[in-house]
């Protein structure tokens, strides 16, 4: 079988303390070495199509923030965090072979979709089976983490879901978007941050304030990203840049536009409100929002979310921990790739 062709893409550490540094990526090591196992299937066909995203690259930002979290706990090495920090990258990489069907993406982590690759059903069905890897290995870390695992993938899909639907009437369209985001991926970062503290043993109010931090984390990646999707200019991020847009999801700088009241916007307005599967009009759209204020403004939304979570490390002592944890909540919110 082929080794990573790229192996995990760097998300640069935040950490400026040499050996905090060294203990997480000798950590990631590990946690790299348990994946692989993990998801092997009796099938070879099943481990072919899994493996095949899991070998793409990917930042690995999950897992990271468990072991990141886990810091602030006494025992960083226990076991439970490493099937911790296995447990949310498996439940993530599911995610992924779900949204390319959703999206009709067909290019994730630099590679070939897997519903490109093969087809839909493949795809929806590795999803399956990497959710399932994900919960065999969470049932190992006792009830309480099949429960918030639970509670996370309700979430999780509930926002997927919501995101295809139209906000209700008298509902704000930036409100229900924003709720949108938690669900789809503010849940499983903010579970990534409580695993990490729970498994290491940090206390209750630790745990609380941790997830909460990684809730507003996660909100700030996805805005991130969304507006990455918007700005990027090649495939740097391993995506096709552009396709919220052609899909119609309405993200953080599009919404943003769409209050612009200012004449000059009559055409954007028009374009957002038209079929974007067309490639003139398409392109038009995304020359038109690149240049628009409202991208600086998400950026400056996003960048107050990350400044909202700093807050919550105050019930953290000073030191190294908390200044990996304060330096990754920015990394995410001004990130390129
Ligand atoms: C992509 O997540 C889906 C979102 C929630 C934006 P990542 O940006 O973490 O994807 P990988 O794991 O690095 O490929
Ligand atoms: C997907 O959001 C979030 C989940 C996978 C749960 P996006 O659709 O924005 O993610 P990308 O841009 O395809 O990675
Ligand atoms: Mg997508
Ligand atoms: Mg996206």
């Amino acid at each position: 079988m082929s080794t990573p062709a790229a192996g995990p893409s760097s998300l640069a550490l935040p950490v400026l303390d040499t050996d905090l540094e060294a203990r997480l990526r000798a950590r990631m090591v590990e946690v790299e070495e348990r994946l692989e196992v993990e998801i092997r299937s009796q099938a070879p066909f099943v481990t072919e199509a899994a493996r095949h995203l899991l070998h793409a690259g990917g930042k690995r930002f999950r897992p990271l923030l468990v072991l990141l979290a886990a810091e602030a706990g006494d025992d960083p090495g226990a076991a439970g965090v490493l099937t911790a920090a296995c447990v949310v990258e498996l439940t993530h990489l599911a995610s992924l072979y779900h949204d390319d069907v959703m999206d009709e993406a067909d290019l994730r982590r630099g590679a070939e979709s897997a519903n490109s690759r093969w087809d839909n059903h493949v795809a929806i069905l590795t999803g399956d089976f990497l959710f399932s890897k994900s919960s065999e290995l969470t049932a190992t870390l006792g009830a309480d983490a099949v429960r918030i695992q639970a509670e996370t993938f309700t979430r999780l899909v509930e926002g997927q879901i919501m995101e295809t639907l139209e906000p209700g009437p008298g509902d704000d369209a930036l409100d229900f978007y924003l709720r949108v985001v938690a669900g789809k991926t503010g849940s499983l970062i903010a579970t990534s941050a409580r695993y990490g503290a729970r498994f290491s043993g940090a206390p209750l109010e630790v745990e609380e304030a941790l997830t909460a931090y990684g809730e507003i984390v996660g909100c700030a990646f996805q805005l991130s990203d969304d507006i990455l999707d918007i700005g990027s200019e090649s495939d740097e991020s391993g995506k096709t840049p552009g396709t919220d847009l052609r899909e119609g999801v309405p993200t953080l700088p599009v919404l943003l536009a769409r209050r612009s009241q200012d004449p000059a916007d009559a055409r954007l307005r028009e374009l957002l409100d038209a079929d974007l599967s067309d490639d003139a009009l398409h392109t038009e759209a995304l020359s038109l929002l690149r240049v628009h204020p409202a991208m600086d403004e998400a950026r400056g939304y996003v960048l107050g979310r990350a400044r909202e979570a700093q807050e919550l490390l105050k019930v953290l002592p000073e030191g190294p921990v908390r200044d990996a944890l304060d330096a990754f909540a920015v990394l995410i919110a001004t990130r390129t790739a």
